[in-house]
């Protein structure tokens, strides 16, 4: 409506005025995800929203996702200051993870590698030897186990599950999960696909086994983005957030893409296929951190520079 632009105008000019640059996540809003395209900024998988930060040269950094994603910007740009719409955006794999009992856990094993999903907090981080995100996952596991590295995974259960097989690697998985994806059902996904038989069936690795198993293409929001561009098909049953079509219909307009069915299809779902800490990130929220500077991410200075070793890694990565 007519105060959404004005919000807009007013978060254009405050990202010129305070040299700020707008780092979006394909979960945010659609309303986020334009104004990121029309200002210079990005939408992108968590990997690119670090490597995009981390290499800008604006003053602010503002990243519209959840709160890893920000403690990522700070750790990588502490000259940078990192802003957020709301603090309170975090994510069920970071929730399940504690500093403490995650701590434990690595005393338990202190012969393997530590490797940890980027959906943590900085502590955990801090404590980790590699940090990977879907996009690298299977490659960094790879590279570990050709140097005969056996391996401690944290927090996904599902996508740790999913390397384990792809690689064989010798993995102990925390138990975490992501409330999000976990709901996605193979069997609504097959019955969909009896409906439209060309269809192509895309799925984030943070699914479960049953899920990813039926899957074509298994990758992070911008290998499945990617996937629906390449691909012939002309329609796509898409296991992530539905947030991610703003950008597939917009690549590709002629192209049909569904949500992959949940167990809680249908009337009463209100978060299915939609994280509800992405959801918080608001125009207004967005505008006032810009304007008050509200939602500042700082990262405690000792932990900033432990957990700055293995996201370095994660940044120069090469399969
Ligand atoms: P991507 O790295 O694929 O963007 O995933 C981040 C995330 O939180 C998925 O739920
Ligand atoms: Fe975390 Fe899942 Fe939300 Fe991604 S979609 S931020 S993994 S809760």
């Amino acid at each position: 409506g007519v105060d959404d632009l004005e919000i807009r105008a007013e978060i254009k000019a405050l990202l010129k005025e305070k040299n700020a640059v707008l780092v979006a996540h394909y979960y945010t809003d659609d309303a986020i995800q334009e104004l990121a395209e029309e200002t210079g900024g990005v939408i992108a998988d968590s990997l690119e929203m670090a490597r995009f930060g981390a290499a800008h040269d604006a003053e602010t950094l503002v990243v519209a996702g959840v709160k890893f994603m920000g403690e990522t910007a700070k750790i990588l740009s502490p000259e940078k200051t990192v802003l957020m719409p709301t603090l309170e955006a975090t994510c069920s794999l970071d929730i399940g993870c504690p500093i403490e009992e995650f701590s434990a856990f690595c005393d338990q094993y202190p012969d393997r590698k530590v490797v940890v999903y980027a959906n943590t907090s900085a502590a955990v981080k801090a404590r980790a030897d590699w940090v990977v995100t879907s996009s690298i996952a299977l490659d960094v596991v790879n590279h570990l186990m050709e140097q005969g590295e056996k391996i401690l995974w944290a927090p996904d259960q599902h996508l740790g599950g999913y390397i384990q097989k792809e690689t064989g690697a010798d993995m102990i998985l925390w138990d975490g999960a992501c409330i999000v994806h976990e709901e996605f059902k193979a069997k609504g996904i097959l019955d969909l696909k009896a409906v439209y038989p060309d269809a192509a069936i895309l799925v984030h690795p943070e699914s479960p086994e049953s899920v990813v198993e039926i899957a074509d293409v298994v990758g992070s929001t911008s290998q499945l983005l990617n996937a629906s561009k390449s691909m012939v098909n002309d329609t796509f049953i898409v296991a992530t957030d539905r947030g991610i079509f703003y950008k597939m219909r917009q690549a590709s307009p002629n192209k049909r893409f569904l949500e992959a069915p949940t167990a809680g299809s249908g009337a009463s779902c209100r978060s299915c296929a939609h994280c509800p800490w992405m959801a918080l990130n608001s125009l207004e929220m967005l505008r006032n951190a810009l304007r008050d500077g509200s939602g500042q991410i700082y990262v405690n200075e000792d932990i900033r520079q432990k957990a700055l070793k293995p996201l370095k890694k994660m940044l120069t990565f090469q399969a």
